[in-house]
This record gives C-alpha cells, sequence and structure tokens, in this order.
C-alpha cells in the first residue's frame, strides 16, 4: 500500500493504482473527459490535473499519474484549477451547446468561454476528441471500425473516408462510452443507423415477439462464448419473461 496526502487528509491505496482514484477514495471529485475504468489511462482531456506540492512541485493528470508513497498532493493548488479552468473554456467554445461541458464547467467556476466561435465551425459540436470511442471500439470490442481523421481544427473521429464502415458491428459500445452524447444510435425497423460513422447495420428479429434487436454482425459472439448461446436469439424482454414464467412455475410446483 501507498500513503499520500491529499488535501490535508491522509490517504491508503494500493501501489501502482492511479492518482485519480487516491483523489476519489478522499471524497474528491475532479472533472473527467477521456477516463474510463475499463480502459488503459489516455490522458487526452487535462481536466483531471492536481498539483503534487511534496516531495517534488509537479502539475499531473491524475488520470495516468501512479500513486507513491508520501506525495503531497492539493487539488485545488491555483495552479490546478487554472489550467482546469482554460481546458473547460476551450471546450465551451468549441462545445457551445454541450450541457454536460457546461454544468462541468459551472462545477469547476467557469460560465463564460473568452475563446470565439467553435473552432471545429458547427455550433452544434458535441465531440470534445476525448478518444474514449476510438479506443473502446479497438481496445475492448477489437473492431476498431472508428479512428481519428485529420489535424488541428479539422480533427475528428469518424469511419475511414467517412464512409460505411464494414469493421463497424454495431454493438453501441462508443455511443455507450461517449460523455457528451455526440454518437446517436438509432434502430428504425430493421436497421440500426450509426450516423456519425455513416454506417448501417441490419438487425435480426426475435423469434417469439418479432421485434428487430441483434446485429447481424455480432452473431460471431455466441460462436465464442457458449454460454449466451442458448438465450442468443430471443430478445431481452422475452428472455425477462421467460425467466420470470419459470420461477413462477418452480414456485407453483413447490407450494
Ligand atoms: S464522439 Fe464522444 S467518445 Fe468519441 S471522441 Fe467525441 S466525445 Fe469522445
Ligand atoms: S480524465 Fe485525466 S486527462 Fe482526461
Amino acid at each position: 500500500m501507498a500513503t499520500l496526502t491529499i488535501n490535508g487528509t491522509s490517504v491508503s491505496i494500493p501501489q501502482g493504482a492511479l492518482l485519480l482514484r487516491a483523489v476519489e477514495e478522499a471524497g474528491i471529485t475532479l472533472p473527467t473527459l477521456c477516463h474510463h475504468d475499463a480502459l488503459a489511462p489516455y490522458g487526452a482531456c487535462r481536466l483531471c490535473l492536481v498539483m503534487i506540492i511534496a516531495p517534488y512541485r509537479a502539475l499531473v493528470a491524475s488520470c495516468t499519474y501512479p500513486v507513491e508513497e508520501g506525495l503531497v498532493v492539493q487539488t485545488h493548488a491555483p495552479e490546478a484549477v487554472q489550467a482546469r479552468r482554460l481546458t473547460l473554456e476551450a471546450l465551451m467554445s468549441r462545445c457551445p451547446r454541450s450541457d454536460v461541458i457546461s454544468k462541468m464547467a459551472e462545477r469547476e467556476g467557469v460560465t463564460a468561454s473568452r475563446f470565439g466561435m467553435p473552432s471545429s465551425g458547427n455550433a452544434d459540436e458535441l465531440c470534445v476528441l476525448c478518444g474514449l470511442c476510438v479506443r473502446v471500439c479497438r481496445d475492448l470490442i477489437g473492431a476498431a471500425a472508428i479512428e481519428f481523421i485529420g489535424r488541428g481544427s479539422e480533427r475528428r473521429v469518424g469511419a475511414p473516408f467517412n464512409m460505411h464502415s464494414d469493421a463497424c458491428i454495431g454493438c453501441g459500445a462508443c455511443a455507450e462510452v461517449c460523455p457528451t452524447g455526440a454518437i446517436r444510435m438509432e434502430d428504425r425497423g430493421n436497421q440500426r443507423i450509426l450516423q456519425a460513422w455513416n454506417t448501417c447495420i441490419t438487425l435480426s428479429a426475435c423469434p417469439e415477439c418479432g421485434r428487430f434487436f441483434a446485429p447481424e454482425p455480432t452473431r460471431f459472439l455466441k460462436d465464442m462464448f457458449p454460454e449466451i448461446k442458448a438465450c442468443w436469439n430471443v430478445c431481452p424482454e422475452c428472455r425477462r419473461q421467460k425467466t420470470s414464467r419459470q420461477w413462477l412455475n418452480a414456485g407453483q410446483k413447490t407450494d
């Protein structure tokens, strides 16, 4: 275990854990956008910056910094607060209509941005370029269907050549992890539409109720994981009803 001091509170945490976790253990919430417990540390958004004041001084991203015995950390040192506020101002300028960013900024005491129009030129922009969608698709799902495209103010996330992605399996993990709701996933009839990636995926129907629910390209999963094979073809609602019926029948037999 490593013992460190955060805002005057002593915290003990396993060696190798990230500073962000120690900060949370101390009951402090920092703004984060690019961090996800299921993914490797990345350090892109710079919102979780904290100041180490002993045994050395350093402004560090707490989501990538491993804890060390004896560290003394201040989350609200002027340098850390100023850096977080500056980043939030830039994000407010990039995504002026994002409620997530406005609320985050407000909590940090930022109500307006000194920067001008959105650098992307799109006032409806919601993507903060945190990279979570790219990393979950590549590192957890193994599909690598989307990537960063372009440079500078033109940088964005998309499918290669901005065309329908054959690699996308329609799992929706990207939409699930996106912190700002920038990725819309819509099921229309037998189609799952991921507009941001110009991609449509065919859904297969539940044999019991006829509802379209399972993306066809995810079928390989049932061969990979035999434990899900039995319930694969049936939609979650029919599965739930079936299980409830089984429980009720079992209960009646024991009465
Ligand atoms: S689309 Fe969402 S998850 Fe992907 S980079 Fe943009 S904000 Fe992050
Ligand atoms: S959450 Fe730490 S840099 Fe983004």
